[in-house]
């Protein structure tokens, strides 16, 4: 599945206007329902719900639905929100839906099992010309900029390509032969204040840990992966996960 997942990498986009004429059907919608069902967690313990509702149900004002995440507050959680919500970012794109990460909107439903919202997809169906055809349409840092050491260069452009809260790219890599070691960098420069930077690109991280696992995996390396509990004090750059390349 991972494997297919590769080339939405180059045609994704944050997904901001929509053809009033289109719309998901009701079996698209139920396909969407279904690879719900089989998104992977990265961090297996933590307690999370799903919900897609009509974008009304929200403050979104655009696309058609709102698939909303709500979570259990573990070690990690950030991180897992990421990760998995950027599985249906992908397949969503897939299918020619539409879809935008949402920071600034808000669900009407803050809670749900006592678990607290954490992030939402805005989507709604989209022309195929719609989405991305070249690499030239992308705004990312370069690759010296976040990638330190040799590594396959397939493999760091995927990761470059990555999207973010506010475009802000937090991730650093550091390669060293068969290890890759990814970093948070906490200076930021962005819109967003200071102290909802960690929550925001906590999440972007977690994006960034999926890129790159379909990135590995499209290349045929197999991999470990240890996730690093830093609370950052000490350094600018705080570690989130150490992966093992075989
Ligand atoms: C966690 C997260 C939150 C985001 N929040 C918003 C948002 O509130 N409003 C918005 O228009 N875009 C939002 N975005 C989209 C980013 O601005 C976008 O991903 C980034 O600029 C890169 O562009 P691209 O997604 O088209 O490649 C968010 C993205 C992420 C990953």
């Amino acid at each position: 599945m991972m494997k297919d997942l590769y080339d939405i990498i180059f045609k994704r986009k944050s997904m901001r206007r929509f053809d009033e004429a289109l719309y998901v059907k009701e079996d698209e919608l139920l396909d969407v329902k279904r690879e719900m069902e089989s998104m992977i967690p990265l961090v297996e313990d933590i307690k999370i719900r799903f919900e897609v509702v009509q974008r009304e149900k929200t403050t979104v004002k655009r696309g058609e639905y709102c698939l909303l995440m709500y979570s259990e507050e573990k070690p990690h959680y950030l991180l897992n929100a990421g990760y998995m919500l950027e599985q249906m970012d992908l397949y969503l794109t897939s299918r020619n839906i539409g879809v935008c990460w949402y920071a600034l909107a808000k669900p009407h439903k803050m809670q749900v099992d006592g678990l607290d919202y954490i992030i939402m997809l805005n989507f709604g169906k989209s022309r195929p010309q719609d989405f991305r055809k070249s690499i030239k349409q992308f705004r990312r840092k370069k690759r010296e900029e976040i990638w330190n050491g040799d590594f396959d260069s397939e493999v760091i452009e995927a990761v470059r390509l990555t999207p973010s809260a506010c475009n802000t790219q937090p991730w650093r890599f550091f390669s060293d032969g068969n290890l890759i070691k990814i970093y948070r960098n906490k200076k930021i420069k962005s819109f967003i204040p200071q102290s909802k930077l960690p929550y925001y690109n906590s999440i972007d991280m977690g994006i960034c840990l999926y890129f790159l696992e379909i990135a590995l995996i499209n290349k045929g390396y197999e991999f470990s992966r240890r996730l690093i509990l830093d609370k950052g004090l000490h350094s600018d750059l705080v570690e989130i996960a150490t992966y093992n390349i075989r």
